[in-house]
């Protein structure tokens, strides 16, 4: 059958307001960008008219500047779930304008389908080809996009011709079935294959095709320095011991690994550590340090939700497709988050905390408990399931006026029944089989920065040694509170 192509801007015009939109990818990789880019121009015209004009936006996790910087510039996003890394759309969120939802990401496919949003009014959907009889093959990010091309009433597709054909392949579409008729994922080991090479749509959904050639661009990362990387070597050290002693089995087992720069240099340590032997990932998204260490012949196989890595790294994956074609694969955030194979393979994962507190909860999201920074993203899907989860955070930010470690976090992502390590540059806490005081007394003696030791310790006695978890509830949040007003930490005086 013939599809109707047409331009970025004819096709926005399908999108009316208040609809509900879902969008392919996840990051900028295999995320639309024309059509987007379309719909808030077509937003900022209806709001020069003085119309009313905004949608709300689903999408497997973060986007690039093209889909939420563009539609948060033009205010055109009513809700948005379930993750964000925007500094605009960031803006609107913490400014009460935007709603936003911040889910698990392995939740959002199955709430859909489940109906707990309501009907999605049109998919947008980023492709590298499609058939006749809609057959699509995804670009660099999966996301939720098999389960949208099912559900929405209708798909637009952004055929971008920067995404080889050949990607066909690399992907492993795979959508379980729903309550009370679900079974097991079949996935056993990090290689295995659950479903297909493709997305499959019904071709009388697709209203417009928009061809396009814009580029993924990607977010660069600062580079690894003295803290990161001290941060990293902390943590290979810490699993090469693990492994020694027998409490990792001697193959080693699969890593996840967050996002961010922190994330991006504790991996390339891992790397680097030759007592941990080749290892495979079970991750969601596969950044530059991944595809780096694959070419060393320290990461055997990858498999994740995207392919978020930069221009220069796609290129070459790209031109050596037969090179990494066995040896990543790409799955809906379903299947790459799933809590259910997360456990089964006895993952080792490793995310950043933007605080954690003293007994061991974690905070991933909120800054002094109110304003969002992204979003927990995958970090719980992977957490509470883990054969270990750590988390990593550096001993103090912002020039040394912030410790990320507190009495109390300000907002719980992670509990303390989750978190089982806590690594800075300044040591490795292991929390396993520990009570909340010896749990606090490992973490300030490990982890906490010198330059608030004290303090911290101040604190722990000041807590009540009486009860099981000590806290002086009119202290909990000094830390926190003294930032607000003087801007710095190290004034908390217990
Ligand atoms: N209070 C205030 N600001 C803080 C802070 C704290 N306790 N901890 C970190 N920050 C600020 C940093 O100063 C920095 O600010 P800047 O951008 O103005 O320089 C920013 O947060 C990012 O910190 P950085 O140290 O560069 O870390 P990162 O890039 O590794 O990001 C998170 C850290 C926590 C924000 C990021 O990992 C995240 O969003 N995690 C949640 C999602 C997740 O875990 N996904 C993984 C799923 S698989």
């Amino acid at each position: 059958m013939g599809y109707n192509f047409m331009t970025a801007d004819e096709a926005a015009l399908f999108v009316k307001n208040g609809y509900k939109v879902g969008f392919s990818g996840f990051t900028a990789a295999g995320t639309p960008k024309e059509v987007p880019a379309a719909i808030a121009r077509l937003a900022e015209a209806e709001h020069a008219k003085g119309n009313e004009y905004q949608i709300s936006v689903f999408s497997g996790a973060s986007t690039g500047d093209a889909l939420d910087g563009n539609l948060a510039r033009a205010n055109a996003i009513k809700f948005r779930t379930p993750y964000q890394s925007n500094k605009d759309l960031r803006g609107l969120i913490n400014s009460g304008e935007t709603m936003y939802s911040d889910m698990h990401l392995s939740h959002l496919a199955q709430e859909l389908r489940y109906g707990f949003f309501g009907n999605i009014d049109v998919a947008i959907l980023e492709v590298a080809d499609i058939t006749d009889d809609g057959e699509i093959v995804l670009t660099a990010g999966v996301g939720i996009a098999p389960t949208l091309a099912r559900i929405a009433d209708k798909i637009i597709i952004e055929l971008n011709h920067t995404q080889p054909k050949e990607l066909k392949g690399m992907h492993d579409i795979y959508e379980p079935c729903d309550a009370p008729h679900r079974r097991e994922i079949p996935i056993y080991s990090v290689k295995d294959r659950a479903g297909s090479a493709v997305v499959k749509v019904d071709p009388k959904k697709v209203i417009a095709v928009v061809e396009t050639n814009c580029e993924t661009v990607v977010a660069g990362f600062t580079p690894v320095d003295e803290v990161t990387a001290k941060i990293g070597e902390n943590v290979a050290n810490f699993l090469a011991e693990q492994l020694k002693c027998g409490k990792i089995p001697a193959e080693f087992l699969p890593i996840q690994s967050g996002v961010g720069n922190v994330a991006n240099a504790v991996l390339g340590s891992l790397g680097k550590n030759t007592e941990i032997p080749p290892f495979t990932m079970y991750t969601e998204v596969i950044q530059d340090s991944v595809i780096d260490l694959m070419k060393q012949g320290r990461i055997s196989f990858a498999s994740g939700c995207s392919l978020t890595v930069s221009s220069p790294v796609m290129k070459e994956i790209y031109s050596n497709l037969d090179f990494f074609r066995d040896k990543i694969v790409l799955r809906p955030i379903e299947i790459s988050n799933n809590p259910e194979v997360v456990r089964r393979l006895g993952l080792i994962t490793i995310n950043t905390a933007l605080e954690a507190d003293i007994f061991g909860n974690v905070n991933s999201t909120h800054v002094t408990g109110t304003k969002m920074m992204n979003g927990l993203g995958g970090s719980g899907d992977f957490t509470r399931n883990a054969f270990i989860s750590i988390y990593t955070c550096p001993s103090t930010q912002k020039d040394g006026k912030i410790s990320p470690i507190v009495p109390m976090v300000s907002h719980v992502d992670h509990s303390e029944h989750d978190v089982k390590v806590i690594v800075t540059e300044q040591g490795v806490a292991d929390l396993r089989g520990k009570s909340p005081i010896q749990r606090a007394e490992t973490i300030i003696e490990n982890c906490v920065n010198p330059e608030y030791k004290q303090l911290m310790w101040d604190y722990l006695k000041l807590a009540t040694k009486r009860s099981h978890t000590p806290h002086t509830l009119s202290a909990a949040f000094a830390m926190h509170i003294e930032f607000l007003k003087s801007g710095d930490m190290r004034n908390t005086k217990f």
